[in-house]
């Protein structure tokens, strides 16, 4: 957030909004947590204070009308996203960037298409950085390497974590070279970043997923998860949500290794 920050101030000194997802989730420090959308965090945080806005989430139980049937791709929740921006009086020209997961993982679906495609050709005539956060769905979780590649799109920056090291504690932001390199050196440290024992064991990870072909098989597993679920609705036990419409029992959201 303050690679987009610092970038929208290249343009102009108050750009510095950021867009998140309402239901998202991106961790618990102050920045982390305004991208946060659980009431339990609005409490304290006066997002709008700090030029921090959200999107109502292209899934349920905020889909922004009701039937997912009248708009699949989520071009229409796009146009809604930003017609609630303006009722709320905020330009494009405030905004440096968006943070959103590719794949939410309390949704385990990606980012409909359209919504994507259209968040992106938005920001980027309106110089706003696109971000996605990867720390949950990243690293061959779904199936694929980055969960971006089910929403067709490729982002200005995203985030890793988690199954990057799957082990010990590292964390990762990828982007442009212009935008990286933006801050002076120091900026962006920390007292135990680039700690060559994570960054070792995240090498070391990367290299066993291609090796023992862990995407194929999170596929492979993935499709196990989600049908034991389905036997269980189909024996007429539980319920179940996708996109937010409590569908009839048989319907369980899920992709490669992210099973809702
Ligand atoms: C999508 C997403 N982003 C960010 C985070 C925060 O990661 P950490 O707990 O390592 O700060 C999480 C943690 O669950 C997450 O799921």
């Amino acid at each position: 957030m303050m690679l987009m920050r610092r970038h929208g101030q290249c343009i102009h000194r108050d750009n510095v909004g950021i867009v998140s997802f309402a239901d998202g989730y991106h961790g618990r420090t102050l920045a982390a947590a305004l991208a946060t959308g659980s009431p339990s965090a609005d409490d304290w945080i006066a997002r709008e204070k700090v030029g921090h806005y959200q999107f109502p989430f292209p899934f349920g139980p905020r889909w922004p009308w009701g039937n997912v049937d009248e708009d699949p791709t989520g071009e229409k929740a796009f146009d809604a996203c930003v017609e609630g921006l303006q009722r709320q009086g905020i330009t494009p020209d405030k905004i440096a960037g968006f943070i959103g997961e590719s794949v939410p993982g309390w949704a385990t679906w990606p980012i409909p298409r359209g919504f994507a495609r259209k968040l992106v050709d938005w920001s980027r005539d309106h110089n706003i950085l696109v971000c996605f956060d990867e720390v949950q769905c990243g690293c061959g979780r779904t199936g694929k390497m980055w969960g971006m590649e089910h929403t067709g799109v490729v982002p200005d920056l995203f985030t890793l974590g988690k199954g990057l090291s799957s082990s010990l504690p590292v964390s990762a932001v990828v982007g442009r070279a212009e935008i990286l390199d933006e801050p002076d050196a120091g900026d962006m440290s920390s007292t135990h970043g680039g700690n060559p024992v994570s960054a070792a064991a995240a090498l070391a990870c990367l290299e066993v997923l291609a090796e023992e072909n862990l995407l194929e098989r999170a596929t492979t597993t993935g499709s196990l998860v989600v049908s034991q679920p389905k036997k269980t609705l189909d024996a007429g036990r539980g319920a179940c949500c996708y996109n937010g419409q409590h569908s009839e029992p048989g319907v369980v959201p899920g992709i490669g290794n992210l099973g809702g």
